[in-house]
């Protein structure tokens, strides 16, 4: 076990026992190679040799859900929300097609870059941030809920416009202070369990906890169809999820602390393909 200084109580959460094919290829439609494998990027080093997909933990059925859009159920989402971009909404009678076109011309390569640094804002800003930056001030509309099904459901659709790209995050530049507070808020420890992010996905991935096979928490593949709650997740909802595991207060999804983990989180994956809608358990 490569448990390193955590609590007793934390520490016998974990097994050792792995049930899933850690050594599975994804390939999306027979056709569409997806890297859930590869070299962590440089500034994991010291943490990481290899990053990898949280596709690689899950047990084959779930894996081979997301090996054909037939049966991946997030891609029913997909189909909403190409009704939706070309639905006009709002005061200004504009679609986001008015402005942007065709979804699969203008949208290649976005959601790998995401978060991102906006220039005329000043801020980094997430794909929901610039979703609704568009709604709320092109469009004249109603924002979308951070965490909504409409919000997940239009980030898995500008996701399959960049389906097999590889996540390509800066991480410097006016990004660099916020990047460095998701770092921050990374390796601290949090709530009765006293368990950091890399305590649980640095440390402890491909160990079991309680009945769940532990992946590296990458974001790669949000929004995340989960097998579950029956529904596409977003990113901030997977943290909530996770800092309520450790039992304690959670951040609000949205604000600073989690959109500067999501800088952070994405660029720990910077090298693997973007595969949203992923399905996960
Ligand atoms: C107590 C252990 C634990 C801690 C601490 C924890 N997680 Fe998780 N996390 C899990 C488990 C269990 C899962 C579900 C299995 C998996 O994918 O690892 C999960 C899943 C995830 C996923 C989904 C990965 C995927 O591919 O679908 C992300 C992202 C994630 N965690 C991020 C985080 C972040 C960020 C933190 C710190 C705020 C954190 N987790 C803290 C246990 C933990
Ligand atoms: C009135 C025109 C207009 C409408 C309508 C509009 N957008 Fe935008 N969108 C823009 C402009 C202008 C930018 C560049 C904004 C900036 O850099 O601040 C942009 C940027 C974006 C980006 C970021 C692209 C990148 O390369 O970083 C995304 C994603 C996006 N819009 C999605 C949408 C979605 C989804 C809708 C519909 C809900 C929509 N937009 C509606 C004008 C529009």
């Amino acid at each position: 076990m490569k448990l390193k200084t955590i609590t007793a109580i934390a520490a016998a959460l974990f097994a050792t026992t792995a049930i899933a094919d850690e050594d599975a290829e994804l390939v999306i439609n027979g056709d569409l190679e997806i890297v859930t494998k590869t070299a962590a990027p440089a500034h994991l080093s010291d943490a990481l040799d290899e990053i990898m997909s949280g596709w690689r933990f899950r047990s084959d059925g779930t894996q081979a859900m997301q090996m054909d859009d037939f049966d991946n159920p997030g891609m029913a989402a997909v189909d909403g929300a190409a009704e939706a971009w070309a639905t006009v909404e709002g005061e200004k009678g504009k679609s986001c097609a008015s402005c942007h076109g065709d979804v699969a011309e203008s949208m290649v390569g976005v959601r790998a870059v995401y978060p991102k640094w906006n220039e005329k804002a000043g801020e980094v800003r997430t794909l929901a941030m610039q979703i609704n930056d568009c709604r709320e001030n092109q469009m004249g509309a109603k924002a979308y809920g951070y965490t909504s099904g409409d919000m997940a459901a239009m980030e898995a659709l500008l996701s399959v416009q960049s389906r097999g790209m590889p996540v390509n995050v800066a991480i410097d530049g006016p990004v660099a202070a916020t990047w460095e507070k998701g770092k921050e808020l990374y390796y601290t420890r949090f709530g009765q369990l006293d368990l950091s992010c890399a305590n649980c996905h640095e440390d402890n991935y491909g160990n079991m906890i309680r009945a769940d096979h532990l992946s590296q928490g990458q974001i790669n593949g949000f929004p995340a169809y989960r097998l579950k709650n029956t529904k596409l997740n977003t990113v901030h909802d997977r943290f909530k999820g996770c800092v309520r595991d450790t039992r304690a207060e959670t951040f609000k999804p949205g604000g600073a602390e989690f959109i500067a983990l999501e800088l952070y989180v994405a660029s720990r994956g910077n090298g693997l393909s973007v595969e949203g809608p992923s399905v996960r358990n």
